[in-house]
């Protein structure tokens, strides 16, 4: 007996040791240390950021190939669409970079210069509200948050600007009975306008998305206002269309402004209909208003009970459509947009914790177990619309295999789980899906989110490369991700600095604290809010549904 026990535990120790360091090593890791990975990102970036700051500064829309340049609204003067976006990146990168310290301090100083000598917004032009705050203000205040803390440059130019626009924002809520804004103002004159299209109704994620960064200014400037115009949206969205019981808390994507109703019954959480959800779980996670959370989590189960679904063969999980209602058929298209959602699912059920820690907490419960497990298998979903492309880049939109015919002129990925219809090929270097990998890895440590992350960069730097004239590297959007070589488009948006490579660089960070700041729907962070002082101010709830 006691020589077949020593026996087995030898055994057990050679299993173990075959296991620990020579299965471990077998699998090899593709990037060598997060520093060096880390160096790469602000390498890409600065690639990026010096070819716009030589030849097209200071304009909002730029063509890297052509040189062309606009300004955002044609006629008028820039608002500093990719200058004010990009910066906090700058901020973020300079604070942990070990070799590029200096031109990104370079950076940031010429930007604050910028903004405040040449920026105005007195502007006769139309601008889309909800843009311009996540973009322009979510970026100012974000600024005056990285500038304060690192105590670099004059955080008191981002907030004087970032005032002077929201004041001029607000004019959009006025003209508006529900309490529900007009999609556009001009901010010069301070005229409310609807939407050109769509009936004059308003895209439902649009108005539901200038929360945090209203609120963050009335956090910091004590000026209730901003506070109140932007939650005074909800009452009549809840209230008018029954929003709870007759929807399950999942909201059209059209709304018209004027009676608070929806228009059509186009249930997505792609373009138009993402961001409400994502501003609920993100008002509690920045306020700590128990309200929020409790619409997030009916929206939650809502979504869980009538858009989740899986694909054949391989059982991935996807978020659905429903184009004529929630008792219709499900549509199984899915945009790259809607890959925030395992991101969002798993700070819903974390609420920035460690996943460890986070279920022995008090409040850990059954739903938010299952939020975690969708967490995790919609962003491997994401991954493999990566991993299964050509080009290791994902396109716009997917339709997921629900067993019926594929269109002839599809392109069917590797496994079979999904297709890519001809208009939907190119790709934005778009943020959502490393969005995601980067919460999923700071809240489980789990390296395999770092591999796939960095195969999704290097994805990025090999595939949306082009050489300039005088042979620099540029990075542009792909009018076709499938075919190779990509076919390139003149193009960058401003979230590929602004949030793609923000938040690469921060899945390669090591001491990243996901409970102390919250990011807004374009990658711009802001802390978390104090409770002493939200109630010296007076900022609360006020409304219930
Ligand atoms: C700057 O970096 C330090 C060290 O990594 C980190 O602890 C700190 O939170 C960072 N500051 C900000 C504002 O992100
Ligand atoms: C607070 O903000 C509102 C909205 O822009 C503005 O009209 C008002 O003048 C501000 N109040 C103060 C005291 O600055
Ligand atoms: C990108 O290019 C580098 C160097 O040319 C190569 O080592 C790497 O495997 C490529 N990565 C991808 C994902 O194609």
């Amino acid at each position: 007996m006691f020589h077949k026990g020593v026996f087995g535990a030898l055994v057990a120790c050679l299993i173990a040791f075959y296991y620990l360091v020579v299965e471990q090593r077998g699998e090899q890791s593709l990037y060598t240390t997060s520093e060096a990975v880390r160096t790469e990102i602000e390498t890409v970036f600065l690639e990026t950021w010096r070819d716009y700051s030589s030849n097209g500064w200071p304009y909002d829309v730029y063509s890297p190939l052509g040189h062309s340049k606009r300004n955002m609204p044609p006629s008028g003067d820039p608002m500093g669409w990719i200058i004010v976006d990009a910066l906090d990146s700058m901020f973020m990168m300079y604070n942990s970079s070990s070799v590029h310290k200096n031109e990104l301090l370079k950076g940031i100083l010429e930007a604050q210069v910028w903004i405040d000598n040449e920026l105005s917004y007195e502007i006769d032009a139309e601008v889309n509200i909800f843009e311009t705050t996540i973009r322009m203000l979510g970026g100012l205040l974000s600024a005056h948050y990285y500038a304060s803390e690192l105590r670099i440059g004059n955080p008191r130019v981002y907030l004087r600007k970032a005032v002077d626009l929201c004041d001029r924002l607000a004019l959009a809520f006025e003209k508006s009975e529900s309490g529900i804004p007009y999609s556009s103002v001009n901010l010069q004159t301070g005229e409310a306008i609807k939407n050109h299209v769509d009936d004059g109704a308003s895209s439902t994620a649009e108005f539901t998305t200038l929360q945090m960064e209203f609120k963050y200014l009335s956090y910091l400037t004590g000026n209730s206002t901003y506070w109140k115009l932007a939650e005074n949206v909800y009452p009549a969205l809840y209230k008018e269309n029954d929003l709870l019981d007759r929807y399950h808390g999942l909201a059209p994507i059209y709304t018209y402004p004027d009676s608070g109703r929806f228009m059509g019954q186009n249930i997505r959480f792609g373009s138009r209909g993402d961001s409400f959800y994502e501003y609920l779980l993100k008002q509690y996670l920045l306020t700590h208003e128990k309200l929020y959370y409790d619409l997030y989590r009916q929206s939650m189960e809502g979504m869980k009970a009538f858009l989740v679904s899986q694909s054949s063969p391989s059982k991935f999980a996807y978020i659905g459509e429903k184009p004529h209602g929630l008792m219709n058929a499900l549509d199984p298209k899915m945009d790259h947009l809607v890959c925030f959602m395992g991101g969002l699912l798993a700070m819903g059920a974390t609420e920035g914790q460690n996943i460890n820690k986070a279920r022995r907490s008090l409040s850990w419960n059954s739903q938010k177990e299952e939020d975690w497990r969708l967490a995790q298998d919609l962003t491997h979903t994401c991954y493999q619309m990566y991993h299964q492309s050509p080009s290791g880049l994902a396109p716009e939109i997917v339709v997921f295999n629900d067993g019926r015919a594929i269109p002839d002129n599809a392109w069917l990925s590797p496994s079979g789980d999904f297709y890519v219809k001809p208009a939907d090929r190119h790709n934005l270097q778009r943020p959502e899906t490393v969005e995601s990998i980067m919460f999923l890895y700071h809240l489980t440590k789990d390296d395999k989110y770092r591999q796939w992350g960095y195969e999704i960069f290097s994805s990025f730097a090999n595939n949306t490369c082009e050489f300039s004239a005088d042979s620099q590297k540029l990075y542009l959007s792909l009018k076709d991700c499938i075919d190779l070589p990509t076919v390139k488009s003149d193009n960058i948006e401003s979230f590929w600095l602004a949030e793609t490579l923000k938040y690469l660089h921060l899945l390669f960070q090591d001491d990243v604290d996901l409970t102390r700041v919250v990011f807004n729907t374009e990658a711009h962070p802001f802390p978390t809010f104090e409770p002493e002082r939200m109630r010296e101010l007076g900022l609360r709830t006020g409304w219930s549904p």
